[in-house]
């Protein structure tokens, strides 16, 4: 079994349903992709469908993996800034991977194929994203070549009683 990378797919139902799923089983599943779950797919939707009119802008670009049987597997998310002096760099957001294709060394394809991506876009030289921290995250980052490069203490509230560090992870693409 592998996963086989697309930037920019075409959005048709079958993608938008796919990464919808996705998204609600990974943020089941403990994953840390802007929800805490238990959550259903008419609350990730509306975070979905920002992203999709992003896209549609050109503000947002998508990576999507599938997997054997043509199933969304993976994602990722591009966000450009809009900022003029930030423009040489580039957010990731919404890395996931199925639950049940994790541990397969998947991650580290999405973010190598991420990587050969932003090495395609005009004037971009770096990655950065941010990660919800108290879930080895980080190391998983690392291992694919990113430095941690700040750390916002408690930032991030999954429950009361219950803050995350939010750490901001950097990529030099040169
Ligand atoms: C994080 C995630 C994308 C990693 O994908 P994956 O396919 O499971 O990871 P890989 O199999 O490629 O693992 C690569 C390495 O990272 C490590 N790793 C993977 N997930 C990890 C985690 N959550 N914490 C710490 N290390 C992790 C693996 O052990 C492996 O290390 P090794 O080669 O030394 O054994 C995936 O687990 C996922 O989708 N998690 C839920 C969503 C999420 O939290 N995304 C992060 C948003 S900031």
């Amino acid at each position: 079994m592998s996963i086989t990378f697309t930037l920019d797919p075409a959005v048709d139902p079958a993608l938008r349903d796919g990464v919808l799923d996705l998204w609600t089983d990974v943020s089941n599943a403990g994953g840390a992709v802007g929800f805490v779950g238990p959550v259903d797919r008419e609350t990730v939707r509306p975070e979905l469908l920002r992203h999709l009119a992003a896209m549609a802008e050109g503000r947002h670009r998508l990576l999507v993996g599938r997997d054997a049987a043509g199933e969304v597997a993976a994602t990722a998310f591009f966000s450009f800034n809009a900022h003029r002096l930030q423009k040489h760099w580039v957010w990731l957001y919404t890395v996931m991977v199925h639950p049940r294709h994790q541990g397969r060394g998947y991650g580290r394809d999405l973010l190598a194929a991420a990587a050969d991506a932003a090495r395609g876009f005009d004037g971009i030289e770096a990655i950065r994203l941010s990660c919800r921290g108290g879930l080895g995250l980080e190391n998983f980052y690392g291992s694919c070549g990113y430095k941690e490069v700040g750390r916002i203490p408690d930032a991030i509230r999954v429950a009361p009683g219950d803050d995350r560090d939010d750490v901001i992870m950097l990529l030099p693409l040169r």
